[in-house]
């Protein structure tokens, strides 16, 4: 479904009327138009700050010279000595920000290494850094806070500030929200600081266009796990089960897979099976017509990966809605939607985790922030969702002790044929009232999907990354 109001508002007179009447301007997204590049950051500069006591500049400078980078420093800021200290180490050549005349020499990106700071006065470091260069962060541009894990920082006063970083990330996003800027914050615990290239490879590029305002706590990676040999393709050669591949986020999760080189088996109800057949033969998949919930579903799906030599990565998408106030609610409404978004995923699970997986195989669960906030009208709906957030929680253990992990994608909203149907007034509600004006498309949840379940989220587990443009609902 299309956005009439953001063309229209992109469009040299709807802008100038927008303007005139003050209404909304959302900006229009720089999405990825192909898949992970060796090098997704050349030709590119990223301004580079950080706290006086930062102890991540070392891993930071490792990565973003990986990914091409033209490293730039702030002059005479508080974090200069640690980050010269580690590119002197490195021997990686920084540049001095350019004046705010060279605007083509400009950063796209900014990364502040917020890891050491220890008392309320330190964290004026923070606006020292930002303040006089907000108005600088290009449309569409992208800003990345690092803090050490709170639970990681030592004491209180430590602990405290490193959450204080939460409440500036949520802030500062949605100040800039409108020029398409994302500014998102990674905690990284020490176990995980050699594994920040693959999330930066994510939430600096155009991959993750509709992921704004979120804090994603990184966790200790899998035992002697290792990152790739290559960060291109890097489902290559992996199995890929997606259900409720059809249409919608499905079909999006299954063709951004197969661009990264995974082998999609693909999911739907038999009503669904043209439209199945279409998706995956155009990504040379296989598509299975199976509703998830009959009582064979889980044996013909274990049979089908364990014939195709286990699944790597499995993707829980299939969802609906049964919309109605708990008291107006019949009780199929809440059996169904109970049982097609959870109840089978549980029995599924359960036969695949005696069979059907590879060891180091990946899952992701589909949740929504409906799950997160609530909403009248979805009681059942929002269980579901909720319980989806603790199941990747509860399960993250077991599958880190496979190699692999569990994470769920909470979508905002999202145009698709579900969104399609709802009633206008809340439909438009819906996606301005979000930092970046707009509802995500079905490639944004897909983009998120390949990330936690690919090695570039080597050390994310257990968690649940909302995409959804920083709505104001579901927070
Ligand atoms: N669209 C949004 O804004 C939004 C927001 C939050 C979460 N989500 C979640 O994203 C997921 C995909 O949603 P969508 O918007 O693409 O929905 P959609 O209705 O467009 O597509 C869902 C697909 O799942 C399939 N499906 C439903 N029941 C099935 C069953 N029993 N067996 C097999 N396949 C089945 C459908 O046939 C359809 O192809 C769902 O889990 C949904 O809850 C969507």
């Amino acid at each position: 479904m299309t956005d009439r109001y953001l063309e229209f508002a992109n469009s040299p007179f709807g802008r100038s009327l927008a303007g005139l009447l003050g209404l909304p301007a959302p900006p229009r997204l720089k999405r990825a138009q192909e898949g992970y590049a060796a090098q997704p950051l050349s030709g590119r500069a990223v301004l580079l700050g950080g706290s006086s006591r930062g102890e991540l500049a070392g891993p930071l400078i490792q990565a973003l010279t990986a990914m091409g980078a033209a490293l730039q420093i702030a002059p005479e800021h508080a974090g200069l000595a640690p980050i010269k200290q580690a590119a002197a180490a490195a021997g990686v050549a920084l540049k001095s920000e350019p004046g705010e005349e060279d605007r083509a020499a400009a950063a796209e990106a900014y990364v502040f290494d917020g890891s050491g700071f220890n008392g309320s006065g330190s964290l004026r470091e923070l606006y020292d850094f930002f303040h006089p260069r907000i108005a600088r962060i290009p449309r569409n541009g992208r800003v990345v806070l690092l803090s050490r894990a709170p639970a990681e920082a030592g004491d209180a006063v430590a602990f405290a500030v490193a959450s204080g970083l939460r409440g500036f990330a949520r802030s500062l996003g949605k100040e800039l929200g409108k020029k398409g800027i994302t500014v998102n914050l990674l905690e990284v615990p020490r176990a995980a600081q050699d594994f920040l290239e693959g999330p930066l490879r994510f939430f600096l590029t155009e991959h993750a266009a509709f992921v704004t305002g979120q804090v994603l706590a990184l966790a200790a990676p899998p035992p002697g796990a290792q990152p790739p040999p290559s960060w291109v393709k890097p489902l290559d050669g992996t199995v890929a089960l997606v259900t409720g591949a059809a249409r919608g986020i499905g079909a999006a999760i299954a063709t951004v897979l197969a661009r990264e080189g995974a082998q999609v088996v693909g999911i739907d109800r038999p009503e669904e099976e043209g439209a199945l057949g279409q998706t995956l033969s155009a990504i040379g998949g296989r598509g299975l017509a199976l509703d998830i919930t009959a009582p064979e579903a889980p044996a013909r799906i274990a049979e089908e990966l364990t014939r195709l030599g286990g699944a790597g990565l499995v993707v829980h998408n299939a969802g609906i809605t049964r919309d109605k106030m708990l008291k107006n609610m019949p009780p199929h409404f809440w059996d169904q939607v109970l049982d097609v978004n959870f109840g089978a995923i549980l029995r599924i699970n359960e036969r695949l985790f005696a069979g059907g997986l590879k060891d180091g195989a990946r899952m992701v669960c589909i949740a929504s922030i409906g799950g997160i906030g609530g909403n009248a009208g979805q009681t059942n709906y929002a269980t579901t969702k909720a319980a989806l957030i603790g199941y990747v929680e509860a399960l993250a253990p077991q599958f880190a002790s496979r190699g692999g992990a569990i994470n769920a994608v909470a979508p905002g909203f999202i145009e698709t044929q579900m969104t399609a149907a709802m009633p206008a007034i809340p439909r438009e509600v819906g996606r301005r009232l979000s930092s970046l004006g707009q509802g995500g498309l079905p490639l944004d949840i897909a983009e998120a999907v390949c990330f936690l379940g690919s090695p570039l989220a080597m050390a994310v587990n257990g968690r649940t990354l909302r995409v959804c443009g920083q709505n104001y609902f579901g927070a």
